[in-house]
């Protein structure tokens, strides 16, 4: 895995939005594959300053996300469908009939996880996958196991994720307990990955992924195998390695 060390959150978002920029120039027919929570919202919004500086078109570009709440509906504030809209979507010239999050409210949840799965295949792969860390190692909503699923499939939240999500949420117990997620297998078919992460609450998982050896105790050092992973940190994500 390449690393990129830099001072703080913002740099951590400016590096990203180079890196995704040039894709998006590159290849206007680009698929991308997204995350959300705090992490990738300072990429979000320079993409979107791009996009309103005519510096970028979004009106070829496909997206798949890594994961939804289940049971959760799109409208939900705290719905990631809700959060694409809201912090890029709904402000760039993206059509939003391409752009894929699982269902969170599909009566079938194994259908819906195959459905995002084959969509995935059927658009070619991700060239680019925008990953967040969780403060156990989680990347999408894969937590640490022993046995973990490859493919797009439900997953029980932990306690320590459920906590650490719980500040989106009017209380803890809104959090919903599981989530449709893509698995280590379908993030790999990117054919780039990006891992962004800042502050010391990541600093554990940093270090497990980049120092430790790869175990799927910390689902992020599973990428070890991939051959284009940058993780782009701040001093205090990197502060224990
Ligand atoms: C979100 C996702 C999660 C987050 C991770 C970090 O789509 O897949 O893995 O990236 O939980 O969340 P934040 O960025 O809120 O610290």
């Amino acid at each position: 895995m390449k690393v990129i060390v830099v001072k703080d959150y913002n740099e951590m978002s400016n590096v990203a939005t180079d890196i995704m920029y040039d894709v998006i120039s590159n290849k206007p027919d680009c698929v991308l594959g997204l995350a959300t929570g705090s992490t990738p919202e300072g990429l979000y919004a320079n993409l979107v300053a791009l996009y309103r500086e005519g510096k970028l078109d979004f009106s070829k570009v496909s997206s798949v996300n890594l994961d939804e709440y289940y049971p959760l509906a799109p409208e939900n504030d705290q719905s990631y469908r809700y959060f694409m809209n809201t912090h890029l979507f709904d402000h760039v010239n993206i059509d939003k009939a391409n752009t894929y999050v699982p269902n969170g409210l599909a009566q079938d949840p194994e259908a819906a996880c195959k459905a995002h799965e084959d969509k995935i295949d059927e658009l070619g792969g991700m060239d680019i996958q925008v990953l967040g860390i969780g403060q156990n190692g989680h990347i999408g909503f894969n937590e640490p196991s022993d046995n973990p699923i490859p493919f797009t499939h439900m997953e029980n939240l932990t306690e320590s994720t459920i906590k650490a999500n719980a500040r989106f949420f009017e209380s803890e117990a809104d959090v919903p307990t599981r989530a449709l997620t893509m698995g280590i297998q379908s993030i790999m078919k990117a054919r780039k990955i990006i891992i962004l992460a800042s502050g010391k609450s990541k600093a554990a998982a940093i270090k497990a992924t980049l120092k430790d050896e790869p175990t799927p105790r910390c689902p992020a050092s599973l990428l070890y195998s991939h051959p284009d992973v940058t993780v782009i940190c701040d001093e205090d994500a990197y502060s224990l390695c």
